[in-house]
């Protein structure tokens, strides 16, 4: 989605908001626009990547100390200069970056163009800019309340950033549902603004998360936090968790092989100092803080989407069997328009990397609204899930750049699983050697992990037979089922197969039609109750002549004969056995795409964090 910068202090601003604009590139974007200030404001756009709108910068004035940069991801308009970021109002006097969608701009638009106004681009944002300086017209208001009125005006989501040349020393930026964060630099006056906290870092790790409704105003070296009526707030300083390094590939070709490879660590981070093998013990602060909730929930709704859903099926998976408690896992842009049945001893758990994704959040506010208990799983420490959220737990994998989720998805998977045994502890669902024993084999799993990723080799030379391929199917049944979809959702992300992710009995309900001598399958047969099932399901379609692709547990010697390849993974738990088995379906992925010289960090129209319907 739409990423933002803003600078203004002493140094020059142009390269700051470049270099910031770069980091946000994983995002997801199709233009790139500056503009600064010095004296006069000057706006510089291009369709393309950041680097292009760099090298049509030579030999510009790029002078300036206050700027503002943008990435955007085209909704109101196809992506070209002319809809690029930022806009300029009627006189070029002011200028506006935005992430986010004005709903009602077209009858915003209608009343500016019957009072006169003509619009260069086919942006619902062009709008805006237009509408502020009319009202300060109109009106005579100043340019703070100009912003105000015009925003209390709006339906939708934004998070803006406005630039005035008839204010030189100022800076103005709002939200509402879209992420926007202010760094607090180290020179008296100095000020950061961006999307995420990833351009700030390098600079400051004192951030302020503006709130919904509220607008930062930067004036003369000082910031004010306001409501949109004007009421001042007391702003919350927060100090950063990520540093630098780990914003950088680390030698790595691509950030997605890079987040592969670090997974052995982030999810021992995602549960260091919340298990103990030992004694069995879990220790997780929300469920310590709900105690009572918990032992009285009946029902746990969990909302997600892509790869978050994913985790959210295979902890029904989890919950289920370990806590005995009836799950529903939803499409969080289903059930916010759903009017779903929520009990008061319902508990909604919303499962995030970024903690932006806007379904779910006005899902999370719809449960909220209708009284349930809302946790967060969520990765980014301080974004809009975990701050709406009762209770939760950060899944600690670190900043995850590469749009195809990978560490992330284990880290949720891994952090649902401490859910599930608390859950199960507290319901005494399982005797306490039981836990103690699936603690001791969480505790393993890393190590596991990384004799997983000594696969790569291997992998790599499958990737090379099938990287051609039109189409890919992915089975797996039980906790495995989801891995399936997750596979397949990997694959045609990054490398724009065509994939599809089912369970494994369902194939000859359909899927099996389009199974000939073309079609790879994967299928993920790992040691549990369904094995034999699943060798069924391979001779079906070897039978149909499908080329198969088979996970199993390290030592099954059994299908070597049966399938086409034979990826033998370490032996778990069958309910930990997702962590694993996704492992060489992202390795896959990963090679397939790179074989076909696709952008395996920035895949074609896919955005990293989704802060629009
Ligand atoms: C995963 O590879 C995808 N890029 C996407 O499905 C993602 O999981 C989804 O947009 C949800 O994002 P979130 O976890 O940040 O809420």
């Amino acid at each position: 989605m739409c990423g933002i910068v803003g600078y203004i202090g002493n140094k020059q601003a142009c390269e700051i908001i470049l270099k910031g604009l770069k980091r946000l590139e994983y995002r997801g974007y199709d233009s790139a626009g500056v503009a600064l200030l010095n004296g006069d404001l000057r706006v510089y756009k291009k369709q393309g990547k950041v680097l292009d709108l760099e090298e049509s910068l030579n030999g510009k004035n790029i002078e300036g100390t206050i700027g503002m940069g943008h990435t955007r991801w085209a909704t109101h308009g196809e992506p070209n200069d002319k809809n690029a970021h930022p806009h300029q109002s009627p006189t070029g006097d002011l200028s506006v970056i935005h992430n986010g969608i004005i709903e009602n701009y077209a009858t915003l638009k209608e009343g500016l163009l019957q009072r006169g106004h003509t619009f260069k681009s086919d942006t619902d944002t062009e709008v805006l800019i237009h509408l502020i300086e009319d009202i300060m017209k109109n009106a005579n208001l100043s340019l703070q309340d100009a912003v105000r009125a015009a925003l209390s005006q709006v339906v939708g989501a934004y998070a803006i950033v406005i630039l005035s040349k008839n204010h030189p020393e100022h800076l103005i930026a709002a939200r509402k549902g879209s992420p926007l964060v202010v760094g607090i630099g180290t020179d008296r006056g100095e000020f950061f603004l961006a999307s995420d906290a990833t351009p700030i870092v390098e600079y400051t790790n004192q951030v302020i998360y503006i709130k919904d409704g509220e607008i930062a105003i930067i004036e003369n070296k000082e910031l004010t936090i306001k409501t949109i009526d004007n009421v001042i707030q007391t702003p919350y300083i927060q100090e950063l968790e990520m540093n630098l390094e780990q914003l950088e590939k680390g030698g790595y070709p691509h950030f997605m092989l890079k987040e592969i490879y670090e997974q052995p660590k982030s999810i021992f981070d995602s549960f260091r100092g919340r298990i103990d093998g030992r004694t069995g013990n879990i220790n997780m602060r929300s469920v310590r803080d709900y105690q009572e909730k918990l032992s009285k929930v009946n029902r746990l709704i969990l909302i997600g989407c892509g790869t978050s859903w994913h985790a959210g099926l295979v902890a029904e998976y989890l919950f289920e069997d370990l806590a005995r408690v009836p799950v529903e896992v939803e499409y969080a842009s289903e059930f916010r328009y759903r009017n779903p049945v929520i009990y008061p001893d319902d508990l909604i758990i919303s499962i995030s990397q970024s903690g932006e994704t806007a379904d779910t959040l006005a899902a999370m506010e719809l449960a909220k609204q209708k009284g349930a208990t809302v946790f967060g799983v969520c990765n980014v420490v301080g974004s809009s899930i975990p701050r709406l959220s009762h209770g939760g737990a950060y899944t600690h994998a670190g900043p995850e750049i590469g749009v195809a989720s990978t560490k992330a998805f284990t880290a949720q998977v891994t952090v649902l699983t401490l859910y599930a045994l608390a859950m199960a502890k507290q319901r005494e669902t399982l005797s306490s050697s039981r836990i103690k024993q699936l603690v001791k084999e969480m505790e393993a799993i890393p190590k596991k992990v990384e004799q997983a990723l000594k696969l790569n080799d291997k992998i790599y030379k499958i990737a090379e037979l099938y990287k051609d391929a039109k189409n890919f199917l992915y089975l797996g049944r039980g906790y495995n089922f989801p891995v399936a979809l997750e596979g397949a959702l990997k694959l045609k992300e990054i490398s724009y197969i065509h994939a599809e992710g089912y369970p494994a009995a369902e194939m000859k309900h359909g899927p099996i039609a389009l199974i000939d001598e073309e079609m790879p399958v994967v299928v993920i047969a790992t040691n549990n109750e369904h094995y034999e099932k699943l060798v069924s399901n391979i001779q079906e379609v070897k039978a149909r002549k499908g080329k198969v692709i088979a996970i199993v547990t390290e030592g099954n010697t059994g299908l070597n004969e049966l399938a086409d390849h034979v990826i033998e993974v370490p032996e778990t738990e069958n309910c930990l056995s997702p962590i694993i088995n996704t492992i060489p379906l992202q390795l896959l992925s990963y090679h397939i795409a790179v074989m076909r010289e696709c952008n395996v960090d920035q895949p074609r129209n896919l955005a990293k964090s989704v802060t629009v319907e």
